[in-house]
């Protein structure tokens, strides 16, 4: 099963695809976590790529094309994948589907996480990672159960950089001017399904099985 995440900044992509990939034995590819990681190892593409996301910009599409086709070409993604981020703009979905196509495989679900602009920013700046494992929380919705401390780790949390209210009202800009077009793109396809992603964090996951099966 391939499966794309689609939604704004804050949607929950993330926390929806760490289910997905749990229920489904299906490893969970988040471009954000990839660049996050290389930006912590101090490596060269996480120097280029700080620079854009600190902006709340994209990452340029040569910068992370490659990067997924290699990923999803690898031993643990023959069950399929559940993608986190990518695509996020027209040319990122024309190159996945052209690179899919050559080994004769497709999408076969773009799920859409519907989140207005309004709930976008409380939600943001109420979210905590975990420094070590990635994690993810919101002080509010998804607390830990010792605060400050990571549940599956203990490693510590913070507040991604990408997060203060200018920075995100910047990507929610840069998200309907790029990315948004990506539900048309996926529509067309005849492959988009949309949730709510308003309601509580277990009752999106029970619309997402419902689409997926169980
Ligand atoms: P990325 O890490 O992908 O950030 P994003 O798309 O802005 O999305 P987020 O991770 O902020 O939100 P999410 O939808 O995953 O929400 P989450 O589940 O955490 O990308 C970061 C940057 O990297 C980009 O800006 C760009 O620069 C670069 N980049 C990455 N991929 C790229 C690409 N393909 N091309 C170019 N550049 C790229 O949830 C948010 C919070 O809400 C959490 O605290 C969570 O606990 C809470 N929450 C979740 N669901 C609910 C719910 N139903 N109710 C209440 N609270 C909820
Ligand atoms: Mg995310
Ligand atoms: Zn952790």
């Amino acid at each position: 099963m391939k499966i794309i995440m689609l939604g704004a900044p804050g949607a929950g992509k993330g926390t929806q695809a760490k289910k997905i990939a749990e229920k489904y034995s299906i490893p969970h590819i988040s471009t954000g976590d990839i660049f996050r990681a290389n930006i912590k190892n101090g490596t060269e593409l996480g120097q280029k790529a700080k620079t854009y996301m600190d902006q709340g910009l994209l990452v340029p599409d040569e910068l992370v094309v490659d990067l997924v086709v290699d990923r999803v070409n690898q031993d643990d993604c023959v069950n399929g994948y559940v993608l986190d981020g990518f695509p996020r703009t027209i040319p990122q979905a024309e190159a996945l589907d052209k690179a899919l196509k050559e080994l004769g495989q497709k999408i076969d679900y773009a799920i859409n996480v519907e989140v207005p602009d309004e709930n976008i920013v409380n939600r943001m700046s109420g979210r905590r990672a975990c420094v070590d494992c990635g994690a993810t929380y919101h002080i509010a919705y998804a607390p830990t159960s010792k605060e400050g401390i990571c549940d599956k780790c203990g490693g510590g949390l913070i507040l991604r950089d990408d997060d203060k209210p200018e920075t995100v009202l910047k990507r929610l800009g840069v998200y309907h001017e790029q990315t948004q077009p990506l539900i048309d793109y996926y529509t067309e396809a005849g492959i988009l399904k949309e949730v709510d992603g308003t309601i509580d964090i277990n009752d999106v996951f029970a619309e997402i099985v419902k689409i997926l099966g169980e």
